[in-house]
C-alpha cells in the first residue's frame, strides 16, 4: 500500500480510502456479510482511512462499520460527517423532500454524541461538516466543532463541499485538515478556485465519488437500478446526458482496455495523478472492486495518456449536473 500525508497532521494514510456509504445506502441492495468481509479485506490490505456519515441509512452505516472498527480501533482512521437531518426521521438522501441541513452549534453537539454511540468509539479521527449551512456563519459551526476537539470527542476537523471563502473563514477559526468534495473525470469544479486555496492552507483534498458513482461500469445498467437507487435522481443518468455519458464511458473503457486496465481504474488513477495531497475514497461493498481499486494506485499515467483522456472528455462535454437542482443549492456555500 502506498501512503499519503494528511493535511498538517503529520499522519500518513493509505493513498486511497474506503467509501462505505454504498454498504448501507444509495446504490442498490447490499449484503451485510459481504460488506463486513470487504471491511476486513480493506484492513488486511492496508486501506486504513474509512469514510461514513451519520445520514447514511440514518446511522445504520456507522453501526455496520463499528463491528469491524471497534476490535481494530488502532488500525483505522475513521471519518464521519454531520448536518443532514430528516424531517420525519426517515432515512433519505440529501436532495429528497423532507431532508434539510443543520449546521447549528446545538445540532453539532447532539450529532457527535449520536455518531460516537453508533460507532462505539471514544473519539472520531476526522469529523466533517457535511455541507456549509447557508443560514449560519461557518465560524459558528466550526467554533462548535472546536469545542469537540477540546472535549476529546474529535481529533481533526474537515469540511465537505465548502466554497473557497468558507474554507478560509473556517481555517481562521481552527486548522482544517481535509476538504471532502466531489472530484472525478466528470466533476472538476474544485480545480479553479478551491484546489489552489486548500494547497495554500495545507489542507488535503479527499475526493468523493472519484469513480463518478461507478458510471464507467454501470451506465448501461441504469434500467435495472431499483426504485430506491439514488443515481436515478441524478441528471447524469437521465435524458440527453445519459446518451452523452454512455459514449464517454465507452471511450474511456476502450482506452483503459488498450492499457490492460478497467475504466474505473483509469478514472481512479487520473484522480490520484492530480497531486500527492489528494486522497480519494472510492466506494465499494465488494472485495473484488476493492482489490481493483487498490491496484489502480500503481497505475502510472503518462503525459500522452492524460492528453488522450482530456480529448475524450472534450468530445463529450454534456455530462449533466452532478446533483438535482435542490442538492446543488447546498454545494459551494
Ligand atoms: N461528502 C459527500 O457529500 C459525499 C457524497 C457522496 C459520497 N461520499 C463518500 O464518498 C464515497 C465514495 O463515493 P461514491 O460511493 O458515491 O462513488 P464512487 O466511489 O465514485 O463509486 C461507487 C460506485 O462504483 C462502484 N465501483 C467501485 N469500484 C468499482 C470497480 N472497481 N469496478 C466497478 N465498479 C466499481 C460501486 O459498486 P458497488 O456499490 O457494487 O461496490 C459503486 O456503485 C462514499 O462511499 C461516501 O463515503 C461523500
Amino acid at each position: 500500500m502506498q501512503f499519503r500525508k494528511l493535511g498538517n497532521t503529520g499522519k500518513e494514510l493509505s493513498a486511497i480510502g474506503l467509501g462505505c456509504m454504498g454498504m448501507s445506502f444509495a446504490y442498490g441492495p447490499a449484503d451485510e456479510q459481504e460488506s463486513i468481509n470487504t471491511l476486513h479485506k480493506a484492513l488486511d490490505l492496508g486501506v486504513n482511512f474509512w469514510d461514513t456519515a451519520d445520514m447514511y441509512a440514518n446511522g445504520e452505516n456507522e453501526k455496520l462499520i463499528s463491528k469491524v472498527l471497534v476490535p481494530n480501533r488502532d488500525k483505522i482512521f475513521i471519518a464521519t460527517k454531520f448536518g443532514f437531518r430528516f424531517k420525519d426521521g426517515k432515512a433519505s438522501h440529501s436532495g429528497a423532500p423532507g431532508t434539510y441541513f443543520d449546521g447549528s452549534p446545538e445540532w453539532v453537539r447532539q450529532a457527535v454524541d449520536a455518531s460516537l454511540q453508533r460507532l462505539k468509539v471514544d473519539e472520531i479521527d476526522l469529523y466533517y461538516a457535511h455541507r456549509i449551512d447557508p443560514n449560519i456563519p461557518v465560524e459558528e459551526t466550526v467554533g462548535a466543532m472546536v469545542e469537540l476537539v477540546k472535549a476529546g470527542k474529535v481529533k481533526y476537523i474537515g469540511l465537505s463541499e465548502a466554497s473557497a471563502s468558507s474554507i478560509r473563514k473556517a481555517n481562521a477559526v481552527h486548522p482544517i485538515t481535509a476538504l471532502q468534495s466531489e472530484y472525478s473525470l466528470l466533476t472538476r469544479d474544485v480545480e479553479n478556485e478551491i484546489l489552489p486555496v486548500i494547497r495554500e492552507l495545507g489542507i488535503t483534498l479527499v475526493p468523493y465519488s472519484p469513480l463518478a458513482r461507478g458510471l464507467f461500469s454501470n451506465i448501461n445498467d441504469v434500467q435495472n437500478f431499483g426504485a430506491e437507487d439514488f443515481r436515478k435522481s441524478l441528471p447524469r443518468y437521465q435524458d440527453e446526458y445519459l446518451e452523452n455519458n454512455r459514449k464517454l464511458a465507452q471511450e474511456i473503457n476502450d482506452f483503459a482496455a488498450s492499457k490492460g486496465v478497467k475504466g474505473t481504474q483509469l478514472a481512479l488513477a487520473w484522480v490520484l495523478n492530480q497531486g500527492e495531497d489528494i486522497i480519494p475514497i472510492p466506494g465499494t461493498k465488494r472485495i473484488k472492486y476493492l482489490e481493483e481499486n487498490i491496484a489502480a494506485t500503481d497505475l502510472k499515467l503518462s503525459g500522452e495518456d492524460l492528453i488522450t483522456i482530456d480529448s475524450i472528455l472534450k468530445k463529450y462535454p454534456h455530462v449533466g449536473e452532478r446533483y438535482s437542482e435542490g442538492s446543488m443549492k447546498l454545494v459551494n456555500n
